[in-house]
């Protein structure tokens, strides 16, 4: 087991488009076991492979109130958007300090291997289906703060670059 670097807003690498898992073996039982060790000790609800700079389909999500039920997505896919959407305040671990108010779908059906490479299918509402869209759009490249104005956005990249020039000093 490892607890894996998380890559930080403005890093380039976070808008890397990861590319789909081609064999659920042993490596990726690795990678899935490094990635969900480095969650719960953040502690973070979700993680995407792009966050730890690995550019292939893979998250590890727990929404549960005694991180006790661990969901892993190899190659995902949002096969169902609801029409109504809910506005939550998300985080991100690779934004540290830094939360607002995103719009997404409130409901939505996935489709993803398992750690077996088992296609299942599941339903999501509330905090999952957030952390599944906000963990799903870290594949593609995407990082929360891009659904907020250009304002707040260059706002936290001269507070992130400020606490790492502080951080490299201490
Ligand atoms: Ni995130």
């Amino acid at each position: 087991m490892a607890l894996l670097p998380i890559l930080r807003y403005p890093d380039p690498r976070l808008h890397k488009v990861a590319k789909p898992v081609q064999a659920v073996d042993d490596r990726i039982r690795t990678l899935v076991r490094d990635m969900a060790e480095t969650m719960y000790d953040a502690p973070g609800v979700g993680l995407a492979a792009t966050q730890v700079d690995v550019h292939e389909r893979v998250v590890v999500i727990d929404v549960s109130e005694d991180s006790n039920d661990l969901r892993v997505l190899i190659n995902p896919e949002i096969i169902w958007k609801s029409e109504e959407t809910q506005v939550y305040e998300e985080g991100c671990l690779s934004v540290p300090g830094i939360y607002d108010e995103v719009e997404r779908a409130a409901r939505i059906r996935v489709r993803t291997l398992n750690q077996e490479g088992q296609t299942v299918e599941f339903d999501a509402e509330g905090l999952l289906a957030v952390c599944v869209q906000h963990e799903l759009d870290h594949l593609m490249g995407k990082v929360f703060v891009e659904y907020l104005s250009s304002l707040k956005q260059n706002r936290i990249k001269t507070r992130l670059r400020k606490q790492e020039r502080e951080a490299m000093k201490a």
